[in-house]
């Protein structure tokens, strides 16, 4: 299936993976972007006029990766457009997410933090491993490159959901009732229940995510390493070939890998 795809934020590193693999693919690209001169050899749609450009162009779909200010116009553009949106972008603040919420009255939206099918299972793994180490204590590190903005990651914040979500009162006692930690500095010993999370930002890292459990006599580790931005690129791309089609809602990247 050839699809007729606007992608927006095509002078970013995410964009410009989802524009090869899209072409790679056979899809027509309408790259847009808030820079509107020419862009590596191609003409760039003007971002700040979207709602005429998808009304204009009539692509079959969208795809996001910018920031969650952008995300959020763009999406309410799609909306009016009646155009799917796939949006990857992370760092959301609960008023701009449900921004995003709304544009998928009218539109199909599909949002995932991470578009990799090895994430899904890392996410199904820690559930499966919160409900059997009930006493365990659990860690989570995500490393990431440079110059990525929020912290900790989408990943990170969905793992922790995961975790909480498969955490049992009944269970996990004193553990269920444990609260999210960010970093640790002086005189601070864990509480029973607590998760340690910790965000670290160096060179060109594409995205790494640990889950540990920790009991007194082992540890178990689980951990996904993404090795190139290729491999969200083409999970978004098989979201947005998804989606096309579908009603108005709020989809979920677990719904297209079953
Ligand atoms: N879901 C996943 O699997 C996944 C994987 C990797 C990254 N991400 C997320 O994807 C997003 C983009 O990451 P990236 O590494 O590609 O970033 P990037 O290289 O900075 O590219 C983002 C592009 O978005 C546009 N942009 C930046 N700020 C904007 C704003 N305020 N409003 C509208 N457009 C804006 C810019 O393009 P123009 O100037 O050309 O418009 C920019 O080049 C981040 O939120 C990141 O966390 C998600």
């Amino acid at each position: 299936m050839s699809l007729r795809l606007a992608i927006t934020g095509a002078t970013g590193r995410m964009p410009q993976q989802v524009v090869a693999i899209a072409e790679e693919r056979g899809h027509e690209v309408l790259p847009v972007s808030r820079v509107s001169e020419r862009i590596d050899g191609f003409d760039a749609y003007p971002a700040n006029n979207l709602a005429a450009v998808l009304a204009d162009q009539r692509p079959d779909g969208l795809v996001d990766f910018t920031a969650p200010e952008g995300s959020v116009d763009y999406a309410a553009a799609c909306a009016e457009a009646g155009v799917p949106a796939v949006v990857g972008t992370t760092g959301f603040s609960d008023e701009q997410f449900e921004s995003l919420r709304r544009a998928s009255e009218r539109t199909p939206v599909l949002h995932a933090p991470n578009f990799s099918r090895g994430v899904a299972v890392l996410t199904d793994l820690t559930e499966r491993a919160t409900r059997m180490l009930p006493d365990h204590d659990v860690e989570l590190t995500e490393t990431h490159h440079r110059e990525k903005r929020d912290a900790p990651s989408g990943t990170a914040n969905a793992l922790l959901d995961a975790i909480e979500g498969a955490r049992d009162p009944e269970r996990h006692g004193a553990h269920a009732d444990g609260e999210r930690v960010h970093g640790r500095e002086g005189v601070a010993p864990r509480r029973d229940g607590d998760v340690g999370v910790h965000a670290r930002r160096a060179g060109d890292i594409r995205g790494e995510h640990e889950v540990l459990f920790a009991g007194d006599d082992e540890t178990l580790t689980l951990t996904h390493r993404a090795g190139s931005r290729r491999v969200f690129a083409a999970g978004a791309l098989d979201a947005a070939e998804w989606l096309v089609g579908r009603d108005a809602g709020w989809y979920d990247f677990a719904e297209v890998l079953e």
